[in-house]
């Protein structure tokens, strides 16, 4: 996602700060200081503008989210978005992460999280690119020793090169399928499905989006 520099962009984060996590590092100690509540934790990866963050926070009180992203720019309209609907209603069960997915490695609680999202993550066409896509074994390491034993990562994406590299990663890394749709508009998990920006854009064009659902190995 390529985005003209934000005028004010510092100004406009800071004045979303309650939302905001300032520093990774503190999950290291857990989320004692980031959520008044302590409930399941779903972390998206990549979450662009918010919406799916924003509406799953909604949709599911009864969990806290962490909607992490490395554009700072990007972030700013993810975080003004969900101020405004903080607005609305209260919302406690919401917080952002500026920066990348590599530093969950060192700064995130191991086992710790109940559902990892990857939503339309950019697809690295080059195949010299493939360690950066986000469903490469090298992410995947990562993802395991954050979630507990039993939690799942759910993936959608529209890319079907992507879709299929990841289907072999996940194999090759040793995990259990768990859903696996080539038209998840079409598939009864469509009822609880909250659209991405990407997700409504590229169905809109009738593109169909895939999905998986796995879980690890232990
Ligand atoms: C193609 S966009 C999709 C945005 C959103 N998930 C959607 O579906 O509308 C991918 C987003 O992932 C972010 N991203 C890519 N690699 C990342 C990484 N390693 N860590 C955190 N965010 C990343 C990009 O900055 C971009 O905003």
């Amino acid at each position: 996602m390529r985005m003209r520099k934000k005028k004010h962009g510092a100004e406009r984060i800071e004045a979303c700060a309650e939302l905001l996590i300032r520093d990774i590092s503190t999950l290291k100690g857990g989320y004692a200081s980031v959520f008044p509540d302590e409930k399941p934790l779903h972390l998206e990866i990549g979450c662009g503008k918010g919406n799916f963050a924003v509406g799953m926070a909604k949709k599911y009180p009864d969990v806290n989210f962490i909607a992490m992203e490395r554009v700072a720019d990007v972030c700013c309209i993810a975080l003004e978005k969900a101020m405004a609907d903080k607005e609305e209603r209260p919302t406690d069960n919401l917080r952002f992460l500026i920066g990348d997915a590599k530093l969950l490695r060192e700064n995130v609680l191991p086992h710790s999280l109940d559902c990892i999202y990857l939503n339309f993550s950019d697809p690295w066409p080059k195949a010299g690119h493939a360690k950066r896509r986000l469903t490469h074994r090298g992410f995947l390491e990562i993802y395991k020793g954050l979630l507990k034993e039993d939690g799942i990562l759910r993936f959608k994406t529209d890319n079907v090169g992507l879709f299929d590299f990841s289907l072999e990663e996940f194999e090759e890394f040793g995990t259990e399928l768990l859903f696996l749709t080539r038209d998840l508009h079409s598939t009864e998990k469509n009822a609880d499905n909250v659209m991405t920006e990407y997700e409504k854009n590229f169905s809109d064009k009738g593109t169909p989006i895939c999905s998986a659902w796995i879980r690890f190995k232990q």
